[in-house]
């Protein structure tokens, strides 16, 4: 007979989480596949989704844990509560950023289940998986959120401004790695009327920062690595790097940094002494904090105060925009939802498809992901 298909939203339990994982608009899809959707209460109240427009696109709303772990699906935007998974059934699929090296005790616990947990940031970055790509999505949002930031705690105004009190030059703001948030930066703080300059290892960035109407610092370094992402620079590279660098960072209001090499502790490109010789008054933002930071003195999720310079190390922007950024990472996760076939309407147990194997971390009772493997081994 056949089954029909459950997910369910818990609300997100990390502190500080205000987006949700499933916005109304895609649960309505859900349920006009045929889907039940099922929504903790209050799950999208600090998104800016009340339960009553869940309800009104259909799913159903419930206030206690236990009807969620009956569910085919559970999906998430952080990774799930461990004391929640041991009650999952086995066979259930888990989807969610989930950076199971991060996570050993919580990837155990859904080994210990027997659950699918699929791991959303494992996504290869292919064109196929652009609609499904949360950390580009989420990097947009941290980009214009950086921007945002650096303007409240800055004393300056960003635009030029002529006015009868005199006039107000441009605030100069620096964007040091531009990527998907760097690039979303710029684009920001020139929205803002500032006076924007980017720099990246990656030539190719070039153009892209240009085009939006910012200056691009140049090194004679091209550090393009594999897929398109940077390689790490050799020790005389990283010299002539924070060299330059370290010139342009003095001389602006507002400095946001994103760099990034994938599995590999942020490379630091403000120092110390650079920091030393920062305008008064100056903010930077290290989108970097997670991974190590880009600048020496940042801590996470505090805020540094040295001098006149304030550091602030957000790791969480997504959340303080939480309603578009949950929209967004909801979309994402429609079109992932979309590679799961469905066999006599229950879903498939088996992943042929390559999106679906690259980003699948446990299953039927073993970790499947070899580098998590390498580190809690294979099975509970
Ligand atoms: P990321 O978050 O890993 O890094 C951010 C930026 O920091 C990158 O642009 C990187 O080149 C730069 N960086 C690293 N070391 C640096 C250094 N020492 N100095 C200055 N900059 C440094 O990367 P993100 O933003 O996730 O994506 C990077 C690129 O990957 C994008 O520009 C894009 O072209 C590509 N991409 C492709 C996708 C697809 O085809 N589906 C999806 C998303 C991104």
């Amino acid at each position: 007979m056949a089954m029909v298909i459950r997910l369910a939203v818990p609300k997100e339990s990390a502190i500080g989480e205000r987006r949700v994982a499933i916005v109304p608009e895609v649960a309505g899809k859900l349920v006009k596949r045929g889907w039940e959707v099922v929504v903790e209460t209050g799950a999208g109240a600090s998104a800016g989704f009340p339960d009553s427009e869940y309800t009104a696109a259909g799913a159903l709303v419930v206030p206690n844990a236990t009807k969620l772990a009956e569910a085919t699906i559970l999906v998430g935007v952080q990774p799930p509560d461990p004391a929640a998974v041991a009650r999952y059934a086995p066979g259930t699929v888990t989807i969610s950023l989930l950076y199971p090296s991060r996570h050993l005790e919580l990837v155990r616990a859904l080994v210990a289940a027997r659950t699918r947990a699929f791991a959303l940031e494992l996504l290869p970055r292919i064109t196929r998986s652009q609609s499904m790509d949360v950390l580009s999505s989420q990097a947009t949002v941290a980009g214009y959120a950086s921007v945002i930031l650096g303007a409240e705690l800055s004393p300056r105004l960003l635009p030029m401004l002529t006015t009868a009190a005199g006039t107000i030059r441009p605030a100069k703001v620096l964007v040091l790695g531009a990527g998907v948030a760097g690039l979303m930066a710029i684009a920001t703080a020139r929205r803002l009327g500032a006076v924007v300059e980017g720099y990246d290892v990656r030539r190719a960035a070039g153009e892209q920062v240009r085009s939006l109407g910012a200056k691009f610092l140049e090194l004679s370094i091209n550090a393009e690595g594999q897929g398109g992402y940077a390689r790490e620079l050799t020790p005389e590279e990283k010299a002539q790097e924070q060299g330059m660098v370290a010139a342009a960072v003095t001389q602006s209001d507002i400095v946001i940094t994103t760099a990034n090499i994938p599995g590999k502790k942020a490379p630091t490109l403000v120092t110390r002494e650079t920091v030393s010789r920062m305008k008064p008054g100056a903010i930077l933002v290290d989108l970097a904090a997670e991974s190590g930071g880009n600048c020496e003195l940042t801590r996470p999720d505090e805020t540094v105060l040295t001098g006149s310079v304030t550091i602030v190390g957000p790791t969480n922007l997504p959340s303080r925009v939480a309603y578009h950024a949950s929209q967004m990472f909801s979309k994402n996760l429609l079109a992932f939802l979309g590679l799961f076939g469905t066999r006599d309407g229950s879903l498939a147990t088996e992943y042929p498809d390559e999106i679906l194997q690259a980003t699948l971390v446990t299953k039927d009772g073993t970790v499947v992901h070899a580098p998590t493997q390498a580190l809690v081994g294979g099975s509970a």
